[in-house]
């Protein structure tokens, strides 16, 4: 017996998003087993399908159309793409319901989501969220616009533009959808782009207000921003770029990790792994082919760096990543990019077309006869996507949930090939080398920490931004350059390395900023957020806010992340409610105990640095509970 699965069919609007998608990379569907029109020829059983199954990773891609096109993904769509892809639905439901930014259940078009992270805290992002609850109602409550067009808001973790907090983001979809950020945004301001008063992409922000720095002449990770267009591949070329991937291809691929081994660049992505060694072990793996990911997703809240880079200097990145393709031997890299940089997606995937077409990219890159091009993919909110073997998960197709490791990505990465994947920063620091030389390179900083370095400045201080300074600055100094605290108020407290790092005291102000410095104090550089909070600050709030934040990302895999982090959450909501389970110091042992079984036995950093914010604020008393 024949059983016939009676459903609606996708909508023309549904079918053309995903369509315009797949049919350029896997041809029209070939018949009604593929989401076709179905024909007597079609018979009863589905035959084929493997070269579509083949290309499972367009999956996210398909997925990214329907809900760019109506706002949300109907059991209908979903079922389309399914076909298209031969990908069982419950896979494919299990994908779609992963990830924060697709919506599984009818949702209005047009989306406010509404920073509610800590720096965004810091300058009233709940009494914003209160007056939206209060004038459009509760996150998620449809409401409509002056044209009709139904609209909401909802709240969103780090948007990565917290040096301009508070700090939001619109999605508009449709035909041509759009996205675009609006910071700093008060309730008045969400409302307005809400009800339809202004659903463009405002003027971009002053550079000065993201890039403090900006113009001056000592920088070097930094030096083209506000300075150049970063449009423009002629401006980035008169500026020294490609001089880097010019000297590479003149020292061939073996010497060019010997130069970036000798520069000892650690990468900049929170693990401090030396970046040649990693290069090294990718080029000497006998599998083909060898894969080049760029890591962009960073969403450690708190951190906006890679996002500067990524919006200011393009093509910087791309000429890391070929320097880095051509020494490791990879002939395609993949740039995963979180998808609340709208800006930054817009900028990439325009470098990377002006790089093609001036023959820096493609089979013959600067008429070298080395190829090498890369495809831009883009997360869907998913914090848990930057580490390293879930980003190669989400690329494939899948739900972003790390692999245990070995084997390490170096040996068996994404599609199961040796991979080298670095972070932004990282690969921006690069072409430097290959241009300057590494002895150039590593006299700056320390010994165990080389080269520049950009920190995130965002809460209580004067001058918020990204700041560019070599290893061995001390925080005190770092802050001066920031303008310290704002209005004479004084430093409480000072979070370093984002939710996964560490409260310090003003007591450590004198500490040197290298990898080995702040782990003598116990702390992390991570991946270089410095947020200030002062005396006025709801500090017992903030540990709530990162406890929620662990809680929502985790991905569930590992028993101890999964209910440690909901645990951990209970604990201090507990306490905040002045209602502690026996005395607090049973709490506070019991917080410690939740926190060593999630270092232990998670599989990932995400357990495994969970609740270090949390206990390093009651360690230096900075939060009495
Ligand atoms: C939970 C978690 C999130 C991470 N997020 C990022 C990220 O957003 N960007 C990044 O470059 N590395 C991130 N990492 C680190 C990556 O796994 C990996 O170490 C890094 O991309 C390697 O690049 P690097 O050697 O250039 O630092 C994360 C790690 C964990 C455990
Ligand atoms: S530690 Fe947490 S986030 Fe990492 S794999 Fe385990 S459950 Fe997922
Ligand atoms: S943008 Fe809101 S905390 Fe980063």
């Amino acid at each position: 017996m024949d059983i016939h699965v009676v459903a609606p069919l996708a909508s023309p609007a549904e079918r053309s998003a995903v369509d315009a998608v797949l049919d350029p990379e896997i041809g029209p569907p070939v018949s009604g087993w593929r989401g076709g029109a179905r024909t007597t020829a079609d018979g009863h059983a589905a035959r084929g399908g493997h070269e579509a199954r083949g290309r499972r990773d367009l999956l996210l891609p398909a997925l990214h159309a329907v809900q760019e096109r109506i706002g949300w993904i109907s059991q209908p769509a979903l079922g389309y793409i399914c076909r298209r892809l031969t990908v069982p639905p419950a896979e494919a439901y299990g994908v779609a319901t992963f990830y924060a930014m697709f919506a599984t259940r009818e949702r209005p078009p047009i989306v406010a989501h509404v920073c509610d992270d800590i720096a965004c805290r810091l300058s009233g992002a709940e009494e914003t969220c209160a007056e939206l609850e209060r004038t459009i109602g509760p996150a998620g409550t449809p409401a409509a616009t002056a044209d009709g067009t139904a609209s909401t808001w909802l709240r969103s973790p780090c948007l990565g533009l917290c040096e301009r907090a508070p700090a939001a983001l619109f999605t508009v979809a449709g035909e041509t959808p759009r996205a675009f950020e609006a910071a700093p945004v008060d309730a008045i301001g969400i409302a307005a782009r809400l009800r339809g008063a202004s659903r463009a992409r405002g003027p971009e922000a002053d550079v000065r207000a993201i890039v403090p720095q900006a113009g001056d002449p000592a920088l070097r990770l930094l030096a083209r921003v506000g300075r150049i267009d970063p449009t423009s591949l002629a401006a980035y070329r008169a500026s020294g770029g490609y001089e880097g991937l010019a000297r590479a291809l003149e020292i061939g691929p073996v010497a060019t990790i010997e130069e970036v081994t000798a520069s000892r660049l650690l990468g900049r992505g929170g693990a401090a792994f030396p970046t040649g060694r990693k290069w090294a072990a990718v080029a000497s793996q006998p599998a083909q082919p060898h894969y080049l990911v760029c890591n962009a997703d960073e969403s450690e809240p708190g951190t906006f760096k890679d996002r500067v880079l990524l919006e200011h200097d393009p093509f910087a990145v791309i000429e890391g990543m070929t320097i880095e393709a051509f020494a490791t031997g990879a002939s395609r890299g993949y740039l995963y990019l979180r998808a609340e940089y709208p800006l930054a997606a817009t900028r990439v995937a325009a470098a990377i077309a002006a790089a093609r077409s001036a023959g820096l990219l493609g089979p013959d890159v600067a008429g070298s006869g080395f190829a090498f091009d890369i495809e831009l993919r883009r997360g869907a909110g998913a914090y848990i996507c930057g580490e390293e073997t879930a980003l190669f998960e989400s690329i494939e197709g899948g739900r972003g949930e790390p692999r245990n490791k070995p084997p390490f990505p170096v040996e068996v990465g994404l599609f199961g090939r040796p991979t080298a994947i670095n972070n932004v920063e990282t690969l921006v620091n690069v072409p430097l080398i290959l241009r300057d030389g590494a002895a150039a390179f590593a006299a700056v900083g320390t010994e165990g920490s080389s080269g520049p370095k950009l920190f995130c400045l965002s809460g209580h201080v004067a001058r918020p931004g990204v700041y560019e300074v070599p290893f061995g600055t001390t925080l005190r100094e770092l802050l001066d350059i920031a303008g310290g605290a704002p209005g004479g108020r004084t430093i409480r407290v000072i979070l370093l390395g984002g939710a996964a790092g560490t409260f310090i005291g003003p007591e450590a102000l004198d500490t040197p900023l290298t990898f080995e410095g702040t782990r003598a104090i116990g702390a992390a550089l991570g991946s270089g957020v410095v947020m200030v909070f002062d005396e006025t600050d709801d500090l017992v709030g903030t540990l709530r806010r990162i406890a929620a934040f662990f809680r929502d990302e985790s991905c569930g895999q590992c028993v101890p992340c999964r209910v440690g982090t909901v645990r951990q959450e209970e604990l201090l909501a507990r306490l905040a409610a002045g209602r502690p389970r026996g005395s607090t110091a049973d709490e506070v042992g019991l917080l410690r105990e939740i926190g060593q079984a999630m270092r232990d036995a998670s599989i990932c950093g995400l357990g495994q640095t969970a609740s270090s914010a949390i206990e390093s604020a009651l360690r230096v008393g900075v939060v009495t509970v």
